[in-house]
């Protein structure tokens, strides 16, 4: 395996930047995009108002060079280490005028008054920079979507939305388009060495491969480094806990984990795929899934949280993994020799807890394709409908037969330690009409199956009500569907 050592590149401002960890001690392998920016006096645009992904005051777009045609996506730059963004381009507030002329979404801003005192707004309008340079008239949930991410405690979204319809019904090419040839190129040059990147510093080992092959052998010998796929759990352990990640596997742009396809049988996911461009894929795969992928996080989020960063970080909230479960998904694990398949649920060990071992990496997810009298439903109960995490979620899947039930799986989250089914509810269930008053009578069984904490997010009673509810809910939802 062949490695480049203590240098990382990107394009900003349409030009190739270097970056020299060793002749730059200032910066860290796991300096933020964020904090690298603002280092310079021309790049105070972007704000940092969280240091946590809530705010979106960061944002940036990230450009990538797919065969020739760039891609862009919103990021939170707070979230991401500055290695993360090697062969890429970097798009800030700064860049996007052409030789002093606004771009369409700054010009639209200043036209429908959509700032007041500006801290948002640079942020904002790299959302609708990302939202223009992906949607041509995009529906008005579309525009919502995209500025999920970002809050705004001025203006109001209203001024702000009504920016992004103008912006986005323009047909004009902005400078983007007329130099994406160039900027392609300048990626290309940089991606075309496919060794991987390691960054020594005294205090932290930075590792990056680019292949699959890399990615294991690096596991193996780096056995304790912290696996990073889109880093928006990890980061945090730096930006909020101050943590000092000594050693880090960065995972991030092995395109060989970045894929959905599917066979007869099964749909398969690579672990590195991100979770909007999950969402993309499963809207009529899997809606179950891309219903609960509309309540993940926001937009910038989604662009860098991948399904194998919600799987490993193995968190009870984790909100893919009770749907995940009814779907009966298991998941692939490789070493650079081995390679085992096991079911999702005998993964999760406990808090936080997974059975990987030491030089295993997560490289797949396989959702298996149900009997169609099977129904599958997932539910996120939060304080918040976006942007927030769940204080319960559900994931159920009900197989009919001649009224009866064949087979249920009710998988919560929030209700224990890890990820949990309901095993007693179901046994109960299984074989017996879907009626109301069985249901009914598998609530009171489901209240004492589970001892779910009181924490600042809700108390105990509220989350037995909760899941007991959401119970009621699917019977609601489903009795009525003709399976
Ligand atoms: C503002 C904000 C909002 C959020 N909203 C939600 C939400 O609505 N729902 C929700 O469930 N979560 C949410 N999260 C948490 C987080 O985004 C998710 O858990 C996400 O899926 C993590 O993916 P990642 O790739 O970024 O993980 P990373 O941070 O890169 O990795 C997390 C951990 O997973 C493990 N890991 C990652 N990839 C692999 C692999 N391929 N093999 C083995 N282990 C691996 C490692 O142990 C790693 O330390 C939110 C986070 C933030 C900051
Ligand atoms: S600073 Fe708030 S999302 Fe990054
Ligand atoms: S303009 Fe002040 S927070 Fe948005």
């Amino acid at each position: 395996m062949s490695s480049r050592h203590d240098i990382i590149q990107f394009v900003l401002n349409d030009r190739v930047v270097t970056v020299d960890f060793n002749a730059n001690p200032e910066l860290k392998p796991t300096t933020t995009v964020l904090n690298y920016l603002r280092s310079f006096p021309f790049h105070k645009g972007v704000k940092e108002g969280c240091a946590e992904g809530d705010c979106g005051a960061c944002s940036v777009v990230i450009a990538e060079n797919h065969g020739g045609k760039l891609t862009y996506k919103t990021i939170d730059s707070c979230l991401v280490f500055l290695p993360m963004i090697h062969g890429k381009q970097l798009i800030t507030v700064e860049n996007l005028a052409d030789s002093g002329k606004l771009h369409p979404v700054q010009q639209e801003m200043v036209n429908q008054n959509g700032s007041q005192c500006g801290y948002c707004t640079p942020g904002v309008v790299m959302s609708l920079f990302g939202l223009y340079k992906n949607h041509h008239k995009p529906e008005r949930g579309v525009i919502e979507d995209a500025l999920t991410g970002n809050l705004c405690r001025c203006t109001g979204y209203q001024s702000i939305i009504k920016a992004a319809e103008h912006a986005c019904s323009c047909v004009d090419a902005d400078k983007f388009q007329l130099h994406e040839v160039k900027i392609a190129s300048l990626l290309d040059e940089i991606n075309r060495d496919k060794s991987a990147v390691e960054i020594n510093t005294p205090t932290q080992n930075y590792y990056k491969p680019l292949t699959l092959e890399d990615a294991l052998a690096m596991r193996r010998r780096h056995p304790h480094a912290t696996i990073v796929g889109g880093a928006s759990d990890t980061a945090l352990r730096q930006t909020k806990k101050r943590e000092l990640l000594a050693e880090i596997l960065d995972i991030s742009d092995v395109a060989e984990l970045q894929y959905f396809v599917e066979d007869e049988k099964v749909f398969k996911i690579g672990a590195g795929l991100n979770l909007e461009q999950l969402k993309s894929n499963s809207i009529e795969k899997l809606p179950a899934l891309n219903k609960m992928l509309q309540v993940f996080g926001s937009l910038q989020i989604r662009n860098l949280a991948t399904i194998g960063g919600n799987i490993g970080s193995a968190s009870p909230i984790g909100d893919t993994l009770p749907l995940l479960i009814a779907y009966k998904a298991y998941i692939k694990l490789q070493s650079p020799d081995s390679e085992r398949v096991v079911r999702l649920d005998n993964f999760i060990r406990g808090y936080r807890l997974t059975d990987l071992h030491y030089d295993e990496l997560i490289t797949a997810v396989y959702i298996p394709k149900l009997p169609d009298n099977t129904i599958v439903h997932s539910y996120k109960v939060s304080k918040r409908k976006d942007l927030d995490i769940s204080t319960v979620s559900g994931g159920f899947s009900l197989q009919l037969e001649d009224g009866l039930v064949k087979e249920i799986i009710l998988a919560f989250g929030g209700m224990a330690d890890q990820p949990k089914q309901a095993s007693e509810t179901e046994r109960y269930l299984t074989s017996k009409p879907w009626t109301r008053a069985n249901v009914e009578h598998a609530m009171k069984i489901l209240v004492h199956e589970f001892t779910p904490l009181s924490d600042a997010r809700s108390g105990e009673e509220y989350r037995k009500l909760v899941a007991g509810n959401l119970l009621l809910k699917f019977y609601a939802e489903t009795s009525t569907s003709g399976l």
